[in-house]
């Protein structure tokens, strides 16, 4: 019998291989199952209510074309897929779900191995996090970002502008009606999030993670390069089955130093790090937090991306693409790090070329010399909390103000606007009850609103703390994903309005200034509990029981390490 995985289905003559093979039979030839031929699923988190992965059953034709040129068998995989802007209450509450529910799909499965289809934030960690439990040989094709729209002639950045306008409006500076206007605009064509948000920076992250066809990540979701390179990764994929390439054999410790590094240069999102964390955990690879702040801390910001700068994917692309800011810190690469090709990351930049100077600066001319996610602990945050500069006001980064709190995103919306409000621009504003655990879900309400009437004097920015996450693509000077939240017993339960807030980069500190004897004493807010999810049944339930905090990335306790792809029993 061959030692295909899939010849363990199909292989014998006995009744269960019959049954196999029978049930296959509709449009499969018979030497499908002579055990020559690799079986390649193609896990396709296409869906109508993921707008931003609606086109890749298009690209997953190609890939089947691919893996039909190969030699090898396509088979269409739907999986679980999340669309960011439509679930609620946040996409982040099924990543987990996703994964345990792909990772247990590709097990159960007779395939050799998979090409992973993913776009919208949640749907590449979901995927890669599968992929690594089982370790079956995988691939991602990235989807893509959509191109850039424009409105009142200038681009506009999906997500980052909804923030900007939406100030805009409530400043009364823009009227409800032009604001509903640039909807259509922003939106211009098929693809994901076209800003250095979540979306963009996995799919490239998957790229330096070794985990897609060199050259792919960033390609525009209608560039007809796309289709050309998803046909490549189909016939890619029959190789890799036939050089049992796994992905523990390709993300390795190396890898991720690689993808923390381009995380910095990037500009990437903040969202990064809990899933480049969950990803490690499912493969065994030590990866802290911390070593997000102590690879990325010294790295220069080298692209000029909305929502840290100016341009967009589609510009990103046209500079020179991924390969071109990879040369750039090639430096600070781990040379040792493959990519499923089997060949070293770094052994694709040689040709790489910059287009477009203004959009992906030189090494010695960056747009910040320091641009990593920096880790900061103190009584506020004893397992961490992360501040992204790049993003955040550079005066406000050393900053001591008072507390104005809220025990929930609904009491945030409820009084934020109350001219009453004691806040002033030097206010810290401290929001909990958004974590993992207390939303559930961890959403993405890190980046609140500033109080209307401060921004009727001018303020654009203020501090922030939050023990929630950021959208990829919001700005400014938030400190977020502190852990352990407040619903897990975390100190930002007990911070009330008024306590003197310390934010201090330099030191990396996070603290309330209250006497530590009267710290120590003070009694989490009961109030608080109050908005604490407390789900009774179903996934919510196992979610709640069993996520881990930001600081380890956010997935099930049992879901870390490697599973492999055994299935010790039959099913008939
Ligand atoms: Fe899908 Fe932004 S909503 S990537």
């Amino acid at each position: 019998m061959s030692d295909r995985r899939s010849a363990q289905w199909y292989g014998g003559d006995d009744r269960n291989s019959y049954i196999h093979r029978a049930w296959m039979r509709r449009g499969l030839p018979a030497d499908a199952f002579d055990g020559e031929r690799a079986h390649i699923a193609i896990a396709n988190t296409a869906s109508d209510l993921t707008p931003c992965n609606a086109h890749l059953n298009e690209v997953a034709r190609s890939v089947a074309d691919g893996i039909h040129r190969a030699g090898g068998i396509a088979l269409n995989l739907p999986v679980v897929s999340l669309g960011e802007t439509q679930v609620k209450p946040t996409a982040m509450l099924w990543r987990n779900m996703a994964a345990m529910a792909i990772e247990e799909m590709l097990r159960a499965n007779p395939i050799d191995g998979v090409v992973l289809l993913g776009g919208c934030d949640k749907t590449i960690p979901a995927l890669l996090m599968a992929a690594a439990s089982v370790d079956l040989p995988a691939v991602v094709v990235p989807g893509g970002p959509m191109l850039t729209g424009t409105f009142r002639g200038v681009p506009l950045g999906c997500g980052t502008d909804v923030w900007k306008l939406s100030e805009e409006v409530r400043a009364g500076t823009l009227s409800a009606a032009e604001f509903q206007r640039s909807e259509s605009s922003m939106i211009r064509s098929r693809g994901h999030c076209n800003t250095m948000g979540t979306a963009s920076t996995m799919g490239l992250l998957a790229e330096v993670l070794g985990m897609t066809l060199p050259g792919i990540a960033g390609t525009p979701a209608p560039d007809s390069r796309l289709l050309e390179a998803a046909h490549a990764t189909g016939v890619l994929a029959v190789d890799l089955v036939d050089q049992e390439r796994r992905p523990s054999a390709v993300m390795t410790r190396a890898s991720f130093h690689n993808a923390i590094v381009a995380l910095a240069a990037l500009g990437g999102s903040t969202n990064a790090v809990v899933h480049l964390l969950a990803i490690a955990g499912r493969l065994g690879v030590e990866l802290t937090q911390d070593d997000f702040d102590r690879i990325g801390a010294g790295v220069p910001l080298l692209v000029d991306l909305q929502p840290a700068g100016r341009f967009l994917m589609d510009d990103l692309y046209r500079a020179g693409g991924l390969h071109a800011v990879l040369a750039e810190v090639q430096d600070l690469l781990d040379p040792s790090a493959i990519t499923v090709i089997g060949e070293p990351l770094v052994s694709a930049l040689g040709t790489a070329q910059v287009y477009d100077r203004e959009v992906i600066r030189a090494r010695q001319d960056p747009l910040q010399m320091e641009a990593g996610i920096a880790v900061l602990y103190g009584n506020l945050a004893p397992d961490g909390a992360l501040v992204k500069p790049a993003a955040a006001t550079p005066a406000l980064l050393q900053h001591r103000g008072p507390a104005v709190v809220f025990d929930s995103v609904e009491d945030l919306h409820a009084r934020l606007d109350d001219p009453e409000l004691p806040v002033t621009a030097d206010s810290v504003l401290v929001l909990r009850g958004c974590g993992p655990k207390g939303y559930p879900g961890m959403p993405e309400v890190s980046n609140m609103p500033l109080p209307a009437k401060l921004l009727a004097e001018g303020v654009r920015d203020m501090v922030r703390i939050c023990d929630g996450r950021m959208s990829g693509t919001a700005y400014g000077t938030v400190v977020l994903h502190v852990a352990p939240e407040a619903a897990a017993g975390g100190p930002l339960a007990k911070v009330r309005t008024g306590d003197m807030i310390v934010l201090d980069l330099e030191n990396r500190r996070l603290d309330v200034d209250v006497p530590a004897e009267e710290w120590a004493a003070r009694e989490p807010s009961a109030e608080a509990a109050k908005a604490y999810a407390a789900p009774t049944r179903g996934w919510e339930k196992l979610y709640v029981d069993t996520v881990n905090q930001a600081n380890t990335g956010a997935d099930l306790d049992f879901l870390l390490g490697s599973s492999g792809d055994q299935v010790a029993r039959e099913s008939h």
